[in-house]
């Protein structure tokens, strides 16, 4: 039976696993959302570990999503890419999901950028367009499944870590500066985590536009969460693959199939900022 529950010795096993077959520990690590796959194709010098190679690291059964680790050189800094991630809605448990995290965490990591595909609700957002994330509502994890609940490790963080600025405003600076110089526009909002996943009716839609969200996805807001509690600094993206539908009486529809499709267009573009901003990384706490 698979654990679905760690201990600080566990995340630093897995980091052994990975430390053992690289020359160079990593400093960046990116997680790759649906569709975004290719990214990991301009990784140079690789190292590719397959996650079943490594020690409780989840796999993803999703369509689109590789299930492994490329680990090398882009714009000079070293990166670990995961192509692919494991998502909630699959059955695994938060303590799973975040597993990835906590084991950049063990392998000192300092910053970690984290991509996913999502739904446009902004009304002034197109499928297409890419949006960083400013703040996140974490509805799954106020709705009890927070992926710190449970005894708090101490080694690992805080027992109430605080969130006021969970996206780094510094790397966020970077980014929009990376865009601007790159003529890439970058929406900019409030990502929304659900669990999936059953896609949104037309309520729910207008009711997380009311509290203010721009986008709604099923990830992200977990790892961000166990990232902050282990100190790293984070910056994210969303892919706005479709804009999500409001009204009943649209005919339009949403396919985890159109969401591929479009994650992969606006992938030149991602790779673009990213590299624009791993070429320039601010100093921590700079
Ligand atoms: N809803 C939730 N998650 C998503 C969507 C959406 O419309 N598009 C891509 N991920």
């Amino acid at each position: 039976m698979a654990k679905t529950a760690f201990t600080f010795e566990d995340y630093q096993a897995a980091a052994n696993a990975i430390i053992d077959r690289l020359d160079e520990v990593p400093r960046v690590g990116i997680i790759l959302g649906s569709g975004l796959a290719p990214l990991a194709e301009s990784v140079e010098n690789t190292t590719i570990i397959p996650y079943e190679e490594i020690p409780h690291w989840p796999t993803s059964g999703v369509k689109g999503h590789k299930s492994r680790l490329v680990i090398g050189t882009l714009e000079g800094r070293q990166v670990l890419v995961m192509q692919g991630r494991a998502h909630f809605y699959e059955g695994y448990t938060m303590q799973q999901v975040t597993f990835p995290v906590r084991v950049m965490q063990a392998l000192e990591l300092d910053t970690l950028i984290v991509t996913n595909a999502a739904g446009g609700i902004n009304t002034s957002f197109s499928a297409g367009d890419i949006m960083l994330i400013e703040d996140h509502i974490n509805l799954l994890g106020h709705m009890g499944q927070n992926a710190l609940m449970g005894p708090n490790d101490p080694r690992l963080g805080e027992r109430f870590p605080i969130f006021t600025r969970a996206y780094d405003l510094a790397l966020r600076a970077k980014a929009l500066e990376v865009a601007r110089a790159e003529g890439i526009a970058l929406q900019r909002g409030v990502y929304c985590c659900l669990s999936g996943p059953a896609f949104e009716t037309p309520a729910e839609i207008r009711m997380f536009r009311a509290w203010g969200a721009d986008a709604v996805g099923m990830s992200t807001a977990p790892e961000v969460t166990v990232a902050r509690h282990g100190e790293m600094r984070v910056l994210g993206f969303s892919t706005i693959t479709n804009v999500t539908i409001d009204h009943q009486a649209i005919e339009r529809e949403v396919s985890h199939e159109s969401v591929l499709d479009v994650g992969a267009r606006t992938v030149p573009n991602l790779i673009r900022i990213i590299r624009g901003i791993l070429r320039d990384l601010p100093a921590v706490n700079g």
